[in-house]
Formats: structure tokens, C-alpha cells, sequence
């Protein structure tokens, strides 16, 4: 996949991927893998949606750090694309580098374009990673969500994620104290 010699693989452009919008008044998403070429695209976005909403981290800055890392390599990342515009993106981990956690993945970014919100396109991007990590062998998917934010909290529960636990008062932002949730989800074993 690195050097962006090939085609991006489509990974939902199917009506299973519409399913956000159950009034089909939005066109559906298409969710692919992550290409290098979109480092510039996802930079953007990330720096134009950031809030301390959804974000303890200090804004990003546009230009001067690369989207892709040593964290974050383009096959870590998908994209949600309408007509050809990147308008999201939801980045894969491993929360933990030995044998022992093999079996989780961790949900570790998702942002939608400001513009592009309640279209179904986060819920496109949470229901392809999801499959994704499945397919990739994942029993378990965690992420961690600031507890104020009701948005992206309502979206994880309604794809069937669950509060495991809270880190109360974990941040500090704009002055007042934030808990940190922590959700999970169960994924059934695959049939081989
Ligand atoms: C959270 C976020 C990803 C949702 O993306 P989206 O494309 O707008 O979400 P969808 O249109 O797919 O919404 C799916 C469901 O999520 C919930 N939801 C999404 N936005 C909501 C909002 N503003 N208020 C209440 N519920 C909301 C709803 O249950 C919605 O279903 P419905 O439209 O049938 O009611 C988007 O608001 C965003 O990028 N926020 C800033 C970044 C962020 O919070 N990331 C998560 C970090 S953990």
C-alpha cells in the first residue's frame, strides 16, 4: 500500500454503508483504506474539526507535523469520501505491542468534517472499522471518548458499544474538569 502506486481499496460503497441516513437524502459514503497522498486532505480536517469537545490534545497544526507517523501509517486509517472529497477519517490501533492484547484494536481518532456531520458518514466509518477489525482477527474494540461528548458517545452506544469504565476528572479543559469514558465492544469469534 505505501507509495501510492495502487488503487485504494474500497472498503463499504454498498447501501449497507448508507444505513446512517435512513432517509437517503445524503449520498452514501465511500469508506476506503488510507493512501499517502491523502496526508495533506486528512491534515486539514483534523485541524479544522479540532475542539477540546472532542480532543485533550492541543490543536493540531496544519502544515508543519505530517497526518501519517510512526503511530499511523496510511493502512492504519479510513477514509470517508463523498464525491471525491475527503470528509472523514477513523484511525485503527493496537492499544498494546505484546501477544497478550494481540486480540484488541482500538479505535484511537475519528473525525467528520464540521460540514459533512449527521449525514451517517461517522456511523459509515465506526461500521467499516468494525468489520475491518474483525476481519483482521479482533475479539475486542476499545476507545476512550471525553465524557461531555454527547454526540460521538450516542453514536459508539448505538453501534453497540458499551461504558466500561470512567476516568473521572481526567483532563482539565477550558477550565473545567472532564471525565474520560472508556468503552468497549465484544466481537463474536470468526468462523474460519
Ligand atoms: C461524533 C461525530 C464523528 C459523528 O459523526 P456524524 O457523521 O455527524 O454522525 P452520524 O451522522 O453518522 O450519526 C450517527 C448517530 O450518532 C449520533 N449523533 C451524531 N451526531 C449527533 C449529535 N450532534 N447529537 C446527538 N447525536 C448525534 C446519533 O445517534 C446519530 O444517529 P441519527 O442521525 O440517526 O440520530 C462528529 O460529530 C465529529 O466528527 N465530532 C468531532 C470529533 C469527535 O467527537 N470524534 C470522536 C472522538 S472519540
Amino acid at each position: 500500500m505505501v507509495g501510492g502506486a495502487v488503487e485504494p481499496s474500497v472498503i463499504a460503497a454498498d447501501p449497507a454503508a448508507a444505513l446512517g441516513d435512513p432517509h437517503g437524502r445524503h449520498p452514501a459514503p465511500l469508506i476506503r483504506a488510507g493512501l499517502p497522498s491523502d496526508d495533506r486532505a486528512l491534515r486539514q480536517l483534523a485541524h479544522s474539526s479540532w475542539s477540546h469537545v472532542h480532543n485533550p490534545m492541543p490543536a493540531p497544526s496544519p502544515l508543519s507535523e505530517p497526518f501519517f507517523n510512526e503511530h499511523h501509517q496510511p493502512d492504519d486509517v479510513l477514509v470517508a469520501e463523498i464525491d471525491g472529497e475527503i470528509v472523514g477519517y477513523l484511525l485503527i490501533g493496537r492499544p498494546y505491542p505484546m501477544e497478550t492484547g494481540s486480540h484488541v484494536r482500538q479505535i484511537q481518532g475519528l473525525d467528520v468534517s464540521p460540514r459533512a456531520r449527521r449525514r451517517g458518514v461517522g456511523q459509515a466509518l465506526v461500521r467499516a472499522a468494525v468489520r475491518e477489525m474483525s476481519e483482521r482477527g479482533a475479539q475486542r474494540v476499545t476507545l476512550r471518548v471525553l465524557g461531555h461528548n454527547r454526540s460521538a458517545r450516542r453514536l459508539y452506544e448505538s453501534e453497540g458499544f458499551v461504558v466500561e469504565g470512567t476516568l473521572p476528572g481526567e483532563f482539565v479543559l477550558d477550565g473545567e474538569r472532564v471525565d474520560d469514558v472508556l468503552m468497549g465492544l465484544r466481537l463474536p469469534p470468526r468462523v474460519q
